[in-house]
């Protein structure tokens, strides 16, 4: 219910600085063609459905881009963008229109389900987290393998990737506001925090018992190829599914699924169902599916 609304907030902070007109100046020029192509582009890039009603957000998230190119019409930005098939822009353009609204340990029933699962697994844990973020779901995964695994967790890993090189490069650098720790019980801070002082008061890092577990790796899941292995013990693919249309979905999960050993369990977000997409999973419950 709380990432619902916070879901809920986000879009909503993206349309009421547009609505006010005093904080983002409506300086550049974004026509109908020019959304529309920026709509068609990101979903052959990325799998992104941009519904209508994203315009001013796309207008606030690529503003930046047109800037920082000294741009002001996105007719422009675009013919430069599409005669460079190859440009280091175009990670850029994704990257801006991404969302990578998460939290540590969001979701929280997820966790122990996991930690039970695991608990008594022989050999090492493989865990797939596909759309990482800035970091904060893969580290919760990785604390969770030291809660259940205890020192044996050292020869576990959790995959962490995604498409955004910049939520990618913060994810790393495992540094994170206070605030946002804070909410966390306070025996998980005290183990797995390092809280900064001096110029770093304010923030916390990740301890290297937690970040040693974790790979970060860029993968986009619309590509051909995935740069991930398996056979992983469980896949974390929430929050994502909800920006692509159904037939990206199908076609991912089928990928999922020889990824994944017999038992595997793959954990979606909340609002996402997967057991009308594909016949690869059977629900368990609590948005919690089994290879079929
Ligand atoms: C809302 S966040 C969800 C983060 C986390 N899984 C959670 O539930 O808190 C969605 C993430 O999906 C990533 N994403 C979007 N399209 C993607 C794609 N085609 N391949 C991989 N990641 C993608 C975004 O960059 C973003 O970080």
């Amino acid at each position: 219910m709380g990432s619902i609304l916070t879901e809920q907030r986000e879009r909503s902070i993206d349309a009421s600085q547009w609505a006010s007109g005093n904080q983002i100046e409506r300086d550049l020029v974004l026509t109908d063609a020019d959304f529309a192509r920026i709509r068609e582009l990101i979903y052959q890039r990325a799998g992104i459905v941009l519904a209508e009603h994203k315009r001013e957000m796309v207008y606030s998230r690529l503003a930046k881009r047109l800037r920082h190119h000294n741009m002001t019409r996105f007719t422009d930005y675009l013919v430069r963008l599409e005669r460079q098939p190859e440009a280091k822009e175009w990670e850029a353009f994704t990257n801006a229109l991404t969302t990578n609204l998460t939290a540590f340990f969001r979701e929280a029933h997820h966790f122990p389900l996991l930690a039970e699962h695991i608990r008594n697994k022989p050999g090492p844990v493989t865990i797939w987290c596909s759309a990482a973020s800035t970091g904060e779901e893969p580290y919760s995964l990785a604390m969770t393998l030291l809660e259940t695994l205890g020192p044996k967790a050292a020869q576990s890993k959790v995959i962490a990737t995604d498409i955004d090189t910049d939520a990618l490069s913060k994810a790393r650098m495992g540094i994170y506001p206070l605030e946002q720790v804070r909410k966390l019980d306070e025996a998980r801070v005290k183990r797995f925090f390092q809280k900064g002082t001096g110029q770093q008061q304010g923030l916390a890092r990740i301890r290297p018992e937690v970040s040693e577990l974790v790979e970060f790796l860029p993968l986009n899941l619309l590509a051909p190829q995935w740069p991930v292995k398996g056979p992983f013990d469980a896949v974390f693919c929430r929050n994502i599914m909800i920006y692509f249309d159904k037939e990206t979905q199908a076609k991912i999960l089928k990928r999922f699924a020889p990824l994944m050993k017999p038992e595997g369990l793959l954990f979606a977000g909340h609002s996402e169902n997967f057991s009308y997409i594909s016949d690869a999973f059977k629900l368990r419950g609590q948005t919690v599916y089994t290879r079929a």
